[in-house]
């Protein structure tokens, strides 16, 4: 089989994640360049992985003929932009979410893609979870009937640095995963409304400044089905990913807070273990996804989560805003 040859954007958290997953664990790809503005950050990961080709310029690496593919791990609001130079450069691309933030940008990305012929995958890591994948098969096969109520959350053990968190990244960055995933798990139905609840719970003190650290979306689909996403910045307890489809027939649930199947039965009770990083708690779909891209440009495929699946996760995330801003149930048809 083809290696594809990938190149890097952005050495933070999350590039470096990335990066040392495509050097260790992947069989299909080489990891080839490395860019990032803060240079002593691609050269320190490029130092680590064993990649010479480092720049500041992300547009030199897109230059670089033996890039096949690009993974963008760059601050949200530089991704649109990227998606659509490295379209243009005819780079495959993975990129993480949110693809864009605003609609107008999320559509030229989607248009430049199409045009210049190259494959677009989102890093909506939990469409790679296997029970994700078996839950909404489940669904599908209609096996638990008509959905009628979903619910999905994601609560992140801490806040690093409150004060440095954009505003609107609960919606934008946390619970968009959350948003794509109910409409994964309600296939061929539509979003039409949405009503936010969201506070700063955890630093009221920073409300004023913009942070919302605790929120809930109400979300109705065209299929009737009423979902709920909510999203915590301090679950003290862990990384808690967990998701829920309730039918006419049944339901499954899936996502766990426990790292293995171990417990512990002590004179104290019973305890079990959990992860305080998301590379953790779903570092097998964090593999899967980047696995999975590189077939799909071999074999031609479809990628699992597409531009279109990142525009619709983010017409509710944008309606969320404006819902919470007016305090009002906002129809998504206001808002595309
Ligand atoms: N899928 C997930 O579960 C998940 C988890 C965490 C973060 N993320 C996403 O990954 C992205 C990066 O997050 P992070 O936590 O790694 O951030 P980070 O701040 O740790 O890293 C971002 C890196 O990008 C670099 N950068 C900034 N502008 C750039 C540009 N124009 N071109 C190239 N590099 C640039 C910065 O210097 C930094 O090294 C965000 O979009 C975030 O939402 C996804």
């Amino acid at each position: 089989m083809n290696k594809i040859n990938y190149g890097l954007i952005g050495a933070g958290r999350m590039g470096s994640f990335h990066g040392n997953t495509v050097v260790h664990q992947l069989t299909n790809a080489n990891l080839v360049a490395i860019a990032d503005p803060f240079k002593e950050n691609a050269d320190k990961l490029g130092k680590e992985l064993g990649v010479s080709n480092t720049y500041a310029d992300p547009e030199e690496l897109l230059n670089n003929p033996d890039v096949d593919a690009v993974i963008i791990a760059t601050p949200a609001k530089t991704h649109s932009e990227l998606v659509i130079k490295a379209a243009q450069s005819k780079k495959h691309i993975f990129c993480e979410k949110p693809m864009a933030v605003t609609l107008e940008e999320a559509d030229k990305a989607i248009e430049e893609v199409e045009k210049n012929g190259v494959k677009l995958q989102l890093g909506f890591n939990r469409r790679f979870v296997k029970s994700y994948k078996s839950g909404r098969d489940e669904v599908i096969q209609n096996n638990i009937g008509t959905p009628q109520l979903l619910r999905s959350l994601t609560r992140d053990p801490i806040i690093p640095n409150p004060e440095k968190i954009p505003e609107w990244t609960i919606f934008k960055e946390t619970l968009i995963h959350d948003f794509d995933v109910l409409n994964y798990m309600n296939p061929n139905a539509k979003a039409i409304e949405v009503y936010t609840s969201a506070d700063a719970l955890i630093r009221p003190d920073l409300k004023d400044k913009g942070l919302l650290d605790t929120a809930v979306v109400t979300i109705k689909y065209n299929n009737n089905a009423i979902a709920t996403a909510e999203a915590n910045f301090q679950a003290l307890y862990g990384y808690d990913v967990r998701t829920e489809v309730f039918g006419s027939e049944g339901m499954v649930t899936m996502g766990d807070v426990s790292s293995s199947d171990m417990k512990k039965y002590t004179n104290k009770g019973i305890a079990i273990d959990t992860t305080k990083q998301d590379t953790e708690l779903l570092h097998d779909a964090y593999v899967a996804e980047l696995n999975d891209f590189v077939n799909c440009i071999v074999y031609d495929q479809q990628p699992r989560s597409t531009g279109i699946d990142a525009k619709n996760a983010l017409v509710i995330a944008l309606a969320s805003i404006e819902s919470y801003k007016q305090n009002k149930p906002i129809k998504l048809s206001e808002i595309n």
